[in-house]
């Protein structure tokens, strides 16, 4: 089974991205995941175009582009044309979401459907098998550094579940508040993506933390 890496440039030193772009260059981890956060559907507001452009640039690994935002039908070409390799928006963020995912694929990336913590897996049933990648929130979105929900544990094994009863092959992805101590008990519920912010760059040694997450399948 698939096991990823992907640090959160959100928790990026931004006086620094340059250097912290190259350090996860430079390491065991797989993706680079790149949260986009609008101020209405999130309670905050992170970046856009120009530094996922500037990103693209210099970064040696895929972009993971989370979409927290309303509305993402509206921008799905630009960030496919801005260098997303993954593009995720939120089923609670969109009303067609069949359509939104096959907009998607249609730009010749991979389309993923997140699903915040209030929401049940049940609710991806009808379209196990038309996204690319799954990610399960494992904090409310919107900010990094805040604490691991634990329900997640039970949330992966579910979709695991209903994704191997369907013969569909999507990843599981899971993002906030992950790192080292919670690595290996999620890869061993079923997840192949792990997202990690402060966990990494807040790290005394970020390439030592990306190493034990690594280390954890
Ligand atoms: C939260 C974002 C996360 C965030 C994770 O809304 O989607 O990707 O960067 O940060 P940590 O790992 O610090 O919880
Ligand atoms: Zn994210």
């Amino acid at each position: 089974m698939k096991r990823l890496i992907a640090p959160s440039i959100l928790s990026a030193d931004f006086n620094h991205l340059h250097k912290d772009v190259m350090l996860v260059n430079s390491s065991n981890a797989d993706w680079f995941h790149v949260d986009v956060m609008d101020g209405v559907f999130v309670p905050n507001i992170s970046f856009g175009f120009p530094i996922l452009q500037h990103v693209k640039k210099i970064a040696q690994k895929p972009l993971d582009v989370h979409l927290m935002i309303v509305q993402p039908d509206r921008y799905l070409q630009e960030f496919a044309a801005a260098g997303a390799d993954v593009i995720t928006v939120h089923l609670e963020a969109c009303t067609h979401i069949h359509r939104t995912l096959q907009s998607i694929r249609s730009l010749g990336i991979k389309a993923g459907v997140a699903i915040n913590p209030g929401t049940p897996v049940h609710a991806l049933d009808s379209i196990l098998t038309d996204a690319d990648l799954f990610l399960i929130m494992s904090v409310n979105p919107g900010f990094g550094g805040q604490k691991f929900i634990p329900s997640t544990y039970d949330k992966v094994r579910q979709l695991r579940a209903l994704l191997d009863d369907s013969n569909a092959d999507a990843l599981i992805e899971v993002d906030g508040g992950v790192g080292p101590d919670n690595a290996e008990a999620l890869f061993d519920a079923g997840a192949n993506v792990l997202v990690a912010g402060n966990a990494v760059f807040k790290a005394d040694d970020p390439l030592v933390a990306i190493e034990r997450m690594k280390e954890a399948q």
